[in-house]
């Protein structure tokens, strides 16, 4: 079953056929919310709101832990993360949707890993790819079939929030190769990893980060609003086109 986690802007589905919703508990607490069963175009999908269903947890503090064995326990077979970010690049303004490739990870204090354990022996998972190709063709070949642009590739910068950075943040993180930032990218992508749950993402590019484009003086928050609502309609496009094909 296909896995969706909303991120800001995107709480709910409206076009998911809502069949029951269920609140789990896992051995590393409760998920940000109760998971959503349902259908979306008659395929079985399952929907986590990663920040709340009413949008109150804020990035450090998501049960990233919970939250991914809530999805396994649920028999996700492929999540597909749905983020707002920040554009770094000068083609990556508001409204832009980008389908990373790689992620550079700044964030810190977030329980990371499942292998904390003591006893057991050290796990390392491979991570050179974060993003699962098969699931990022996927979310490619569906944008193409509901007819919105989206960015092919590009590098996730995860930074710790709540703040926003400075501009001088963001050139570094430019210098660092990063293309978009955002607060939430990790450390879901490496425990969707460990967990052998292929992973993608689709970005939403909901400002230009902190010193670029017309944020090169301050963010503006109204707009974001503005941005995220009309992006998010393209987003539920494309994964309503996700779910075509052969039901799974
Ligand atoms: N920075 C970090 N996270 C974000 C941003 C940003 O500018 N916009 C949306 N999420």
């Amino acid at each position: 079953m296909l896995a969706i986690i909303g991120g800001s802007g995107l709480t709910q589905l409206a076009n998911l056929n809502v069949i029951r919703r269920e609140v789990m508990r896992t051995p590393y607490g409760e998920p940000s919310g109760a998971l959503t069963f349902g259908q979306l175009c008659e395929h079985p999908v399952v929907f986590l709101a990663r920040h709340g269903y009413g949008h109150t947890i804020p990035p450090h503090r998501v049960n990233y832990q919970a939250n991914l064995w809530a999805l396994r326990e649920a028999k996700a077979d492929a999540i597909i993360s749905v983020a707002s970010v920040g554009g770094i690049r000068d083609d990556l303004g508001p409204g832009v949707l980008v389908v990373p490739d790689q992620i550079i990870d700044y964030t810190w204090g977030r329980k990371s890993t499942f292998h904390e354990s003591s006893e057991q022996p050290v796990v390392h998972i491979d991570f050179t790819r974060p993003y699962d190709e098969v699931v990022r063709q996927r979310i490619l070949a569906a944008a193409v079939a509901a007819g919105q642009p989206v960015v092919n590739g590009g590098v996730y910068a995860a930074t710790q929030g709540p703040r926003l950075e400075t501009a001088a943040e963001i050139n570094r993180l430019e210098r660092d190769g990063a293309d978009v930032v955002g607060m939430t990218g990790m450390p879901e992508a490496a425990l969707a990893r460990e967990l052998g749950i292929p992973y993608a993402a689709i970005n939403v590019v909901a400002n230009f980060a902190a010193g670029r484009g017309n944020s090169a003086a301050q963010i503006c928050f109204g707009s974001i609003d503005v941005v995220l609502r009309e992006a998010m309609g393209r987003v539920r496009e494309v994964l309503e086109h996700i779910c075509e094909g052969p039901a799974k």
